[in-house]
């Protein structure tokens, strides 16, 4: 709905009619960020579609190109690495705040990888562009940030288990496919992955690189380490695709620095904004990912030492939430209430023009 707030901005969704774009309109709606405008852009193949909007009727889709962001303070980018590397500088340009949630500016330097609760400082100092990260990244940040602020962290290893909505809708329709064809006796036909993912498990998300890992792994590693500043930690990760349609699940193995229980970890965890302890294995209760669908939480489970790791310094536990909302839309909404709360929504250096004596009236 439009919003009446004192300052309410024009907002941009690009990749509109996507899994995670979907989304982001419906979180935009739900969290109530104060819009007076909401554009919806996507390629060709979708311009001139309507997407009915609750609240705004109905919102006829238009093509992205650079001049689509003139008057658009924020754009949530959701539509591939291609798409936000031509367009996000356009929009930047034209002084829009693009929050994008591809790879393609992640790891800039000059671009701020930001987890809403985990290092919304960062925002400070962008200049255009917001990187959201990978969400296998996304999920494991927060309980990672809270074991850093308390213990310090050394190395982790995780192993993960990912829904295949984390490829987007054609990924869904394909498990769909496969499931109904193993029931009715057909056989089953891949198009979207190398081999067929219902009732499979594929070691394989994203290209191979040449020192042995996936994109996708590699992601987890440097990310990680951008994210929480420091650049030294030891990861190492293993990406698996397995037959889930929404939510990722993650084995978690983490050697801290200073020893720490299970019990002082749960209480950290359930000390964290947007972090919620279900552990109690004796009662079958532990994180899933059909429960987690739907949340904007991280949940977080089955904590337990690592007696692989010396003197009380390891720690293992398993974290799920929704791949599609914490892990894409959820967070890339919440970047945006955290500039509109702080009044960062213009790039730093324009910040700093208007704050100068003399500088451009705001
Ligand atoms: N799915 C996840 O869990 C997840 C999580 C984090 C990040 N991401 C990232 O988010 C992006 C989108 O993922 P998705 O899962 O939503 O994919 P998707 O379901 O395949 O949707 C892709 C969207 O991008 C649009 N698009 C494609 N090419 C375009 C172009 N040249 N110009 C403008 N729009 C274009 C499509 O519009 P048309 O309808 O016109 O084709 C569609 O709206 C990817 O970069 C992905 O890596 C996804």
């Amino acid at each position: 709905m439009p919003g009446t707030s004192p300052e309410s901005f024009t907002v941009a969704v690009v990749g509109a009619t996507g899994a995670v774009g979907r989304t982001m309109i419906q979180v935009l709606l739900e969290k109530r960020l104060p819009m007076t405008s909401l554009r919806l852009l996507a390629s060709s193949r979708s311009a001139g579609r309507t997407v009915a909007v609750e609240g705004w009727g109905d919102i006829t889709v238009e093509l992205a190109v650079p001049e689509s962001f003139e008057g658009v303070d924020i754009a949530l980018f959701s539509a591939g690495g291609g798409t936000s590397k031509e367009l996000a500088p356009e929009a930047a340009k034209r002084g829009c705040t693009v929050i994008d949630n591809s790879s393609a500016w992640r790891m800039d330097p000059s671009v701020p990888l930001v987890v809403s609760q985990v290092n919304p400082d960062d925002l400070e100092w962008h200049e255009g562009i917001i990187a959201n990260p990978n969400c296998s990244t996304m999920q494991l940040m927060p309980p990672l940030m809270a074991l850093r602020d308390a213990v310090g962290i050394e190395r982790m290893v995780v192993d993960t288990y990912q829904a295949v909505a984390g490829t987007g809708h054609k990924a869904i329709v394909e498990l769909e496919e496969q499931v109904k064809a193993h029931a009715e006796g057909r056989e089953k036909v891949a198009n979207v992955y190398p081999h067929v993912i219902g009732f499979n498990a594929l070691p394989h998300i994203d290209v191979f690189l040449d020192n042995g890992y996936t994109k996708e792994e590699w992601k987890v590693v440097t990310e990680s380490r951008k994210i929480l500043h420091l650049p030294d930690l030891r990861v190492s990760c293993t990406a698996v695709r397995v037959p889930v349609f929404v939510s990722h699940s993650e084995a978690v193995h983490v050697e801290t620095r200073n020893p720490i229980s299970p019990a002082r970890a749960r209480e950290l965890f359930a000390a964290t904004e947007g972090v919620v302890v279900q552990d109690d294995p004796a009662n079958d209760v532990y994180p899933l990912a059909m429960e987690a669908a739907g949340s904007d939480l991280v949940f977080v489970g089955r904590v337990r030492q690592d007696p692989s790791i010396p003197d009380g310094r390891g720690l293992a536990f398993w974290v799920v939430s929704d791949n599609l909302r914490k892990g894409a839309a959820s967070n890339a909404v919440e970047i945006a209430e955290v500039l509109v709360a702080r009044g960062l929504v213009r790039k730093a250096s324009e910040r700093a023009l208007v704050a100068a004596p003399g500088g451009r009236p705001a």
